[in-house]
């Protein structure tokens, strides 16, 4: 038996986990295991209830499950200044669970080509990156503060040789069982931070003879994304640089709402995320698209449960209703057929 905790969160979060644990109860059947889940409130449903983004007991209850399934935090309702953020509840649970690397693959599906702003012959050899970022360190959790009365503001980016060493190994591991590609990106033209990055990563890159390392520049990086993605494999990154690359990584392929994320550490216990927003306009509407949840549901059984069947089967589903012509509004296309949140659900898990 596996427990998940399901933070729903706000906005479209409630939709789209929904959907997510039906698609869980298809595989339960399938592949006779048992899921159990812990409902958990952080964000801004946790503001309205408990006055803060990310109450004890939720953190208490996460780490007494073997996962994480997150829908999405945030909203216009929570926009108020010095008050708390939803925000919070994500920065809150990542460094509380130590999750000090996340995995935010960019891949074009087939079907979905013509929704990414390239141009056709930009994408011939495909798009197919993962971009490990650092999740728990640097200038997200640096020392910060206001100064003169509020009339100079400073944030922090340091790391330690150990939180370099871990994500840049986990980088490296990933490589290994992709296509053996990895590049490190920094601004180690500049910054002192990145300099250390630059030379723990040359320092351990002999431990893996297989996979080819490069190291970019992050503006030129922004730029290479663009121009031609298909020199990328797996990027690793500090969390800032990973924040905004992985953005414009997902843009690449038209679709952010289909794609998954997942968050570990050094154990089994990981994060589970769509990468997209909780776009508060269509809450509750039946409208939002469910597969990037699903899809990080499929990310959970692979890198948190170690059921890797379970997770291509999840896969092959959305790659089947996708075939079949089935689309929620953001990825609508002529001559298919609209869907709602919940039919998307329920076609994924009906063919599990
Ligand atoms: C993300 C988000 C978060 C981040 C925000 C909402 C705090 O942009 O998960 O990429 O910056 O990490
Ligand atoms: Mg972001």
């Amino acid at each position: 038996m596996k427990k998940i905790a399901v933070m729903a969160g706000d906005g479209i979060g409630p939709d789209i986990t929904e959907q997510a644990v039906h698609v869980l109860n298809a595989v339960e059947e399938k592949f006779h295991v048992r899921f159990q889940y812990e409902y958990v409130l952080a964000g801004g449903a946790a503001i309205d209830q408990c006055g803060e983004p990310l109450p004890a007991e939720t953190v208490a209850v996460c780490k007494n499950c073997d996962s994480v399934l997150l829908g999405a935090v945030g909203g216009p309702k929570w926009d108020i200044p010095g008050g708390p953020r939803p925000e919070q509840a994500l920065l809150g649970i990542r460094k509380e669970l130590k999750v000090f690397s996340n995995l935010r693959p960019a891949k074009i599906f087939p079907q979905l080509k013509s929704a990414s702003p390239l141009k056709e012959e930009i994408l011939a050899d495909g798009v197919d990156i993962l971009i490990v970022r650092e999740l728990t360190g640097g200038i997200y959790f640096g020392k910060n503060g206001i100064r003169a009365n509020g009339l100079s503001a400073f944030d922090t980016e340091e790391y330690s040789i150990t939180e370099i060493e871990r994500v840049c190994r986990r980088g490296f591991e990933f490589a290994e069982k992709r296509n053996h590609k990895l590049c490190l990106v920094d601004k180690a033209n500049v910054l002192e931070s990145s300099r250390l990055w630059r030379k723990i990563f040359t320092g351990i890159k002999s431990d893996y003879p297989e996979v080819e390392t490069s190291c970019m520049y992050v503006d030129n990086a922004a730029m290479q994304l663009v121009k031609c993605p298909s020199q990328f494999d797996v990027i690793v990154t500090s969390n800032m640089f990973g924040d905004i690359l992985s953005d414009e990584a997902s843009m690449i392929t038209g679709s952010i709402g289909m794609l998954p994320s997942g968050s570990l550490g050094a154990s089994n216990l990981g994060i589970y995320e769509p990468i997209h927003g909780s776009a508060p306009d269509i809450a509750g509407k039946d409208m939002a698209n469910p597969l990037a949840t699903i899809l990080s549901a499929a990310m959970m059984l692979r890198y948190s449960f170690d059921m890797g069947e379970a997770a291509d089967c999840i896969e092959a589903a959305v790659d089947s209703v996708l075939d079949e012509g089935w689309r929620t509004a953001d990825i609508m296309q002529e001559g298919c057929r609209l869907v709602g949140t919940r039919q998307m659900g329920q076609l994924v898990a009906s063919r599990i």
